[in-house]
């Protein structure tokens, strides 16, 4: 056989150039551009001449007869959710998130979790987790920090895809396996290093395919760029079930599990972890958590009455509004939008004659949780006012509400569970968007207060008692 052409790759977009070049023309990302060699594994990707007649394909209705198959729980309730319920026989999962965050130590307690190690409800399922990052006396000793030494967790450290495949392609595979992580992956078929485009793709095929023909389900760890994204390719996220990213601020103790994708459930379900020394912890009240260094009576401070998913979570938005010394006044955010917070700004000032110009504006999400709900809109107009006016907003007040372009706040989804939410927390009082009709009366016990546009904040903020 003729020795493949080499093929030059670009690692950000996949794109294959025939000579390598400092600039991808796909994408127009510098130095992504790789040498390759050896065959195209993408889907398809049968060189010419060896095309053959395709087999006729039996098709069938959407209604089937088989039963669905069962959802294997943990039993941790947060990763359980998250993942729509539990996972599923076949499916493949990529699990990524920064360096250090706690990917390992998550997927080593769901796997210890699902032998029956931990709560699960699920006892005794077999798991394997395949580490090419760590020894084995490594995840051994962390293992017994998380206390979990006892449970059936079967333990190897790899890096040959060839390997992994020989081991599992038996009728005794495991049902939970874990490769940790896909960019340490190697499979020989291809002659690009560990880590590139070709080979993580060509590995996660080789896995993913072997786990719907076995029925396992396969977590594969994949870890993150500088810039957020998945590292390797995107085409990675087109082949797995369910993206799921986990998230937080090393200087923070919690840990976010969001759902990017996930074919077998809901993405916006969030799972909220606590970092011990012990291992990640489950938070079942996160706003508790959120809420927990919370001052109140200070200016600028506002609480969001959130929802991330079908819970609600509070959560306190600071802002600051000061006098700027620089000719283009900063505007700084954590945790939400910029672009939104411009809005907002543009709002107050153009409907409410607020002026910021010559002011630094900065916002953050306490707590580092991060906020892409538009029902925050108000907090953070509740927040920016409120420190502009140097007035605290009364203790035990929540706000949410949509802000529209003219300083109209419009109606947000379930504004009943937001209030029962803060009514459980102790909260009193909601600044919140007129009801819709079909609304049903909400019996929280608490005042609420209307909030039809803008300026009807401002006059909340005059009625103030000094
Ligand atoms: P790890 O799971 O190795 O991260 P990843 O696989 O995402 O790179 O987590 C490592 C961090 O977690 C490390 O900085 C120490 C911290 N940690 C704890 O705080 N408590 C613990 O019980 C464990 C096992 C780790
Ligand atoms: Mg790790």
């Amino acid at each position: 056989m003729a020795k493949a052409a080499p093929r030059f790759v670009c690692q950000s977009c996949g794109t294959a150039h025939v000579r390598w070049s400092g600039r991808c023309e796909g994408c127009g990302e510098w130095n992504s551009i790789v040498e390759e060699t050896g065959r195209d594994s993408a889907p398809g990707g049968l060189g010419r001449g060896q095309r053959k007649a395709g087999r006729p394909i039996e098709l069938v209705g959407l209604a089937g007869s088989e039963a669905p198959l069962p959802r294997r729980c943990s039993g941790i309730l947060e990763f359980d959710r998250v993942c729509g319920g539990g996972l599923v026989p076949g499916s493949a999962i990529l699990v990524g998130g920064d360096p250090g965050i706690g990917k390992s130590t998550l997927l080593l307690q769901v796997a210890a979790a699902l032998t029956g190690g931990g709560s699960g409800r699920e006892a005794g399922l077999d798991c394997a987790y395949f580490s090419g990052e760590e020894a084995v006396d490594q995840i051994r000793l962390r293992a017994e920090r998380l206390a979990l030494a006892g449970s059936r967790v079967q333990l190897a450290a790899a890096t040959s895809v060839r390997d992994i495949l020989a081991t599992l392609d038996n009728a005794r595979a495991p049902q939970v396996v874990i490769i940790d992580s896909i960019q340490t992956m190697y499979a020989d078929s291809l002659d690009s290093a560990p880590g590139t485009v070709s080979q993580v793709r060509a590995s996660a095929q080789e896995l993913i395919r072997l786990a719907k023909q076995r029925g396992f389900a396969l977590l594969l760890v994949g870890h993150v760029t500088k810039d957020g994204v998945i590292a390797g390719p995107k085409v990675l996220e087109h082949m797995v079930d369910a993206v799921l990213t986990f998230e937080g601020e090393r200087s923070h103790q919690f840990r976010l599990l969001r759902a990017t994708k996930n074919r077998f459930g809901p993405t916006d379900e969030i799972g909220v972890f606590e970092m011990t020394d012990r291992g990640l912890q489950e938070v079942a009240n996160p706003s508790a958590l959120f809420l927990a260094e919370r001052n109140a009576n200070i200016s600028g401070a506002a609480v969001f009455a959130g929802l991330e998913g079908t819970r609600p979570v509070l959560v306190e938005i600071e802002a600051l509004v000061s006098p700027s010394p620089l000719a283009t006044p900063r505007r700084a955010v954590v945790g939400w939008d910029g672009g939104r917070l411009s809005m907002v700004l543009a709002v107050l000032e153009a409907r409410c004659g607020l002026t910021l110009a010559g002011k630094d504006v900065y916002l953050n999400v306490a707590g580092g949780l991060r906020i892409t709900e538009p029902a925050a809109d108000l907090a953070v107009a509740a927040a920016l006012v409120s420190s502009a006016r140097d007035r605290a907003l009364p203790e035990g007040c929540v706000v949410f509400g949509e802000l529209g372009l003219s300083g109209e706040v419009r109606p947000v989804s379930q504004a009943e569970a937001r209030l029962k939410e803060a009514s459980k927390l102790g909260f009193t009082t909601a600044l919140r968007p007129a009801r819709r009709r079909k609304d049903k009366p909400e019996g929280s016990g608490m005042t609420l207060r209307e909030i039809r546009h803008l300026l009807d904040l401002f006059d909340f903020f005059a009625e103030l008692p000094e």
